[in-house]
């Protein structure tokens, strides 16, 4: 067992990025988010989710999975948003259990049948793509094609586009119209507020066991200057502290702790 799992009385690693979906932190500013993209969802609707990395926006849309029942919509995520058109189709197949064809005329046509028959069984189909700012144009230029479905008069499938800022922008674009037209609303999540890095820290500790306040408040607010509201950045600077914390067996990480910590990693902003 680690060091600082051991001398805080930690049943796991507690800013680990695989955390189980039960134990994801929704606080009413990203549950408000989570309701909203359901909503979205349950509507029928496409949409795009902004924001800056390590915001949460992978978590919220996990948030999002957890509640819309699995007989009625049928997600399928995918995060290979690098892959060109053909392979695009080709994975999406994949992930729908179809064969992939070679063509992606043949490609496509089993995308819209498979498509329509869950439409029969009322199964909405949702298709989430994360990092979608790494989308290839010519895989965007089609996007809208995929919402295409009896002359645009039936909502059969809901594309989730997720990812960075520059998507927002790139949509934006005159060449992207079609796609962001056919969008119902977009979202952004925001970088976490300085009462919400407290309530998250605590949360995780709380998951792995810890009911101690270990983080005193003004090292929290140290902490949450650096990370500027991004929770990937507080796992990995809290993790960092947590550690320097044990090594010098300490009951608390105290904001010496977190100062020496900024200062290592090149992150002290004073
Ligand atoms: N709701 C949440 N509950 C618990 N941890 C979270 C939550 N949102 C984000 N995190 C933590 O922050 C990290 C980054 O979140 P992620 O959703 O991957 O950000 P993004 O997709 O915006 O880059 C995750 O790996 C996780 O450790
Ligand atoms: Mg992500």
């Amino acid at each position: 067992m680690s060091l600082h799992l051991d001398h805080f009385g930690l049943s796991a690693e507690p800013f680990t990025k695989e955390v189980e979906d039960q134990y994801l932190w929704t606080p009413p500013s990203k549950q408000e988010s989570i309701d909203e993209i359901v909503e979205a969802i349950e509507a029928r609707q496409s949409i795009a989710i902004f924001g800056e990395p390590g915001v949460g926006k992978t978590c919220v849309t996990r948030a999002v999975r957890r509640v819309l029942p699995p007989e009625r919509f049928r997600l399928t995520y995918y995060h290979n948003a690098t892959l060109g058109r053909r392979d695009f189709y080709r994975q999406l197949c994949l992930a729908l259990g179809l064969a992939p064809s070679i063509t992606a005329a043949a490609v496509f046509w089993a995308v819209s049948n498979h498509v329509e028959d869950l439409a029969r069984d009322h199964v909405h189909p949702v298709f989430l793509i994360d990092e979608a700012h790494l989308l290839h144009q010519d895989t965007l230029d089609h996007l809208h094609i995929l919402l295409n479905y009896q002359w645009d008069s039936k909502a059969l499938l809901s594309l989730v586009l997720i990812g960075l800022p520059d998507l927002d922008t790139r949509l934006r674009l005159r060449r992207n119209r079609s796609l962001q037209s056919r969008l119902g609303r977009t979202f952004t999540i925001d970088p976490i507020a300085p009462e919400d890095t407290a309530d998250y820290i605590r949360a995780r500790l709380n998951a792995a066991g810890c009911d101690r306040e270990l983080f005193p408040t003004d090292a929290i607010a140290l902490l949450h200057e650096a990370a500027l509201g991004s929770l990937r950045d507080i796992d990995r600077i809290a993790t960092l502290c947590l550690r320097a914390a044990a090594r010098k067996k300490r009951k608390t990480v105290d904001r010496d702790v977190v100062t020496r910590v900024l200062k290592q990693i090149g992150e002290t902003r004073s």
